[in-house]
């Protein structure tokens, strides 16, 4: 048989690094994809794997973000991308690309799936009244808005549920709803909107018969699908229209001939599998990209996680399909990681950094071979445990694995100049082929994602080496005169078995065989070296492979981090000054006479005051987004009286008023300072 295979993780928001649970996606993939390249065709022939992902770059949360950073969406999702290799290196997570959707192929793609499916005439356009932010100038998504529980009257509930009561309800239910981006109150308003037809006969036949098609979808996965398919009491059909569509401004890809709509983040984001794979392909000088799509004996295979499985068992293989394209062979979904049994929370601080892993010394594949002992194939969350992370590294990685050839090699080197016997005897034969023996077993484990039985059985084989060599006690046999060709045997019998466990483990631990193959000189190994003896073979000094886990680094990784606040109303405190500083600026108390707009500007009032000068001065202020006039006439506040003049459009500006705002615009407020009853104009603020 020959295989092809196209695997792909999900691809993550660029709107902020790694955590965790990414990494834990990442080992899981790479593992399965470490052991394929491990294994070879019918024929002989390499298999051919591409292993591929990308940020994704698009949808309002990242628009937004971006502009609090003050940057273009373009370059702060650059900034986030250059902080990803190294974590993939630092976890030897061997990706062969990574892309954006933000890239020219993913436009190019996007647009393309998007035409074919309206020629299939999959494409409605529908007027949908949304909450639209008038000051921002752009319609909300539900997370943007908040407001009254309809309910309870709780203040500063989101737009789908309480917090307080638990009443659920839709963000145009809110009593007193505000944008939480302005702080201004939103407004209904209609606009058009593109839906993928995703409710007609067609595509809920199309998508019953591949979800059901074997091998395609766990049975979990699958059980879940079937309820979302289920006719519920209304006699509603389960699935939905898809809305695609999203109005300007947006950071996304235009959708064609529809000025001023883009495509919602979640129709370009898978599309990037495909732009990541050109991209790759365009690296490699393939140019047979869309044939290679096309070819029946390409598997391609998503690993993801349990919180997007709509998205990739029924919205893209319909994309795809009906844009006349093969479908995904499997859709792998895994469960979450959480943190000494808790969901991972940033806020909290709960979670475990994977930089400050590194950071600390840890070694990356300490945390692959935890992930891996505990991952299934199924879709249950996992636990990352202290104690048992320790155990499981300190007792079965290090203390049943790795010792194995600590415990043989230096005899080799001391007494037999590194060369490892011809031939062993009958009892160290029937040790091996006995590890032999499970290679098909340990092969099918991963390929069947059942990463925690693979490593089990491994364990396992350990355990029996450790057991012949605890038998033959080399140590004892190095002090014995005659004994040398037994020695001889035994330790190599040790350094076969330890090659032979080696293979089993290489897709989880890849430095770590490199190590090993280096000390063995050997080229690197497939899974079926396995079963070829070195016979008479010179090996390297061995050097040490792999420390324990020191209980005080995982102290100082679980410690919460340091919480950074963020500055006093948004900016850090001014560089120090003197009290002489202090005096040059001459504040006094000012009486507002008289206060107007002015004409053309819709940030400026025009205010007059009296500073007890004898005459008033006119002074602009940049305050008509919060005061009308009438609540200022006859208010006192406080001027800057001595700062020069300033000639502005509409006139001279003689003072500055002084007023409390947020360091970000965008943070609603801004307050102008009063004094206490009983100042007088005139009087100096020092
Ligand atoms: N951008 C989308 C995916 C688009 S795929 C075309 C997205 N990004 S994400 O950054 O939020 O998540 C990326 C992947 O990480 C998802 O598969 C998600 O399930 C997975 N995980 C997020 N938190 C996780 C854990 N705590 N544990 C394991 N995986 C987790 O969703
Ligand atoms: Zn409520």
């Amino acid at each position: 048989m020959t295989r092809k295979l196209f695997v792909t993780t999900a691809l993550p928001y660029a709107n902020a690094p790694f955590h965790v649970g990414h990494m834990m996606e990442y080992i899981q993939a790479d593992i399965w994809v470490r052991f394929q390249r491990m294994r070879t065709n019918d024929d002989g022939s390499p298999m051919e794997v591409h292993f591929v992902c990308a940020d994704d770059a698009h949808g309002a949360p990242i628009m937004i973000a971006a502009e609090k950073a003050g940057l273009t969406p373009q370059a702060f999702v650059a900034q986030i991308a250059d902080g990803r290799k190294q974590y993939l290196d630092g976890f030897h997570i061997g990706f062969d690309n990574w892309h954006s959707t933000d890239a020219p192929e993913n436009h190019a793609l996007a647009q393309d799936i998007y035409r074919a499916l309206r020629e299939q005439g999959l494409i409605d356009v529908r007027s949908v009244e949304q909450f639209y932010d008038p000051v921002k100038g752009m319609f909300l998504p539900d997370r943007y808005i908040k407001g009254e529980c309809p309910k309870c009257g709780t203040k500063d509930q989101y737009g789908d549920n309480c917090e307080n009561c638990g009443a659920v309800y839709s963000a145009t239910d809110l009593k007193h709803p505000y944008s939480t981006l302005t702080g201004a109150a939103p407004v209904r308003k209609s606009s058009d909107h593109y839906f993928f037809k995703l409710s007609s006969p067609r595509c809920v036949d199309f998508l019953k018969e591949w979800t059901t098609t074997a091998g395609t979808l766990q049975p979990e996965v699958l059980n879940k699908i079937k309820e979302w398919f289920a006719v519920d009491a209304d006699g509603r059909a389960g699935l939905n229209d898809w809305d695609i569509s999203r109005d300007a401004p947006y950071f996304g890809i235009e959708i064609p001939d529809a000025p001023g709509k883009y495509f919602y983040v979640w129709l370009d984001a898978p599309v990037g599998y495909l732009a990541s794979l050109k991209s790759h392909f365009a690296k490699l000088g393939r140019d047979d990209f869309d044939a290679f799509m096309a070819d029946p004996q390409v598997e391609q295979i998503h690993f993801i996680g349990k919180d997007i499985i709509t998205f990739h068992t029924l919205f893209w293989p319909a994309m795809l399909h009906f844009s006349g394209r093969k479908t995904p062979a499997h859709i792998n979904v895994h469960g979450f990681l959480q943190v000494s049994g808790e969901k991972m929370s940033k806020s909290r601080g709960t979670g475990i950094s994977p930089l400050k892993y590194l950071e600390l010394g840890m070694n990356a594949e300490w945390l692959r071979y935890y992930i891996a002992a505990k991952l299934n194939a199924h879709v249950e969350d996992i636990d990352f445990n202290p104690d048992d992370f320790m155990a499981r590294v300190n007792s079965d990685l290090v203390g049943k694995y790795i010792n194995i050839a600590s415990r043989a090699a230096g005899f080799l080197t001391k007494r037999f100049g590194g060369q490892l016997s011809a031939d062993v005897g009958v009892e160290g034969r029937v040790l091996l082929d006995g590890l032999r023996a499970h290679r098909a077993t340990v092969a099918a484990l991963y390929e069947d994602r059942e990463f925690a039985k693979a490593l089990r059985e491994v364990m396992l084989l350990a355990d029996r080496v450790n057991e012949y060599v605890d038998q033959n006690k080399p140590w004892e046999l190095a002090r014995v005169a005659g004994q040398e060709a037994v020695l001889h045997d035994v330790c190599t019998v040790c350094i076969e078995a330890f090659r032979v466990l080696t293979i089993y483990l290489k897709p989880v631990l890849p430095a770590l065989t490199a190590q090993v193959e280096a000390f063995l000189r050997v080229a690197p190994m497939n899974f079926a070296d396995a079963d070829r003896a070195l016979g008479a073979h010179p090996i390297g000094e061995y050097a040490h492979l792999m420390q324990r886990v020191d209980a005080k680094q995982l102290d100082a990784l679980l410690a919460p981090p340091v919480i950074e606040l963020p500055p006093p109303g948004g900016e850090p405190i001014a560089p120090e000054i003197k009290v002489d500083d202090f005096a040059k600026i001459d504040l006094r108390i000012a009486h507002i006479t008289e206060c107007a707009r002015v004409e053309g500007s819709t940030k400026l009032l025009r205010l007059t005051l009296d500073v007890g000068e004898g005459k008033m001065r006119n002074v602009f202020s940049g305050i008509q987004s919060a005061y009308t006039p009438e609540q200022l006439v006859g208010k006192f506040t406080v001027v800057v009286a001595n700062l020069a003049p300033r000639k502005m459009k509409f006139g001279v500006s003689e003072g500055m008023v002084l007023a409390a705002s947020h360091a970000d615009e965008a943070e609603p407020g801004l307050y102008i300072l009063e004094p206490w009853a009983g100042a007088t104009p005139g009087m100096r603020v020092r």
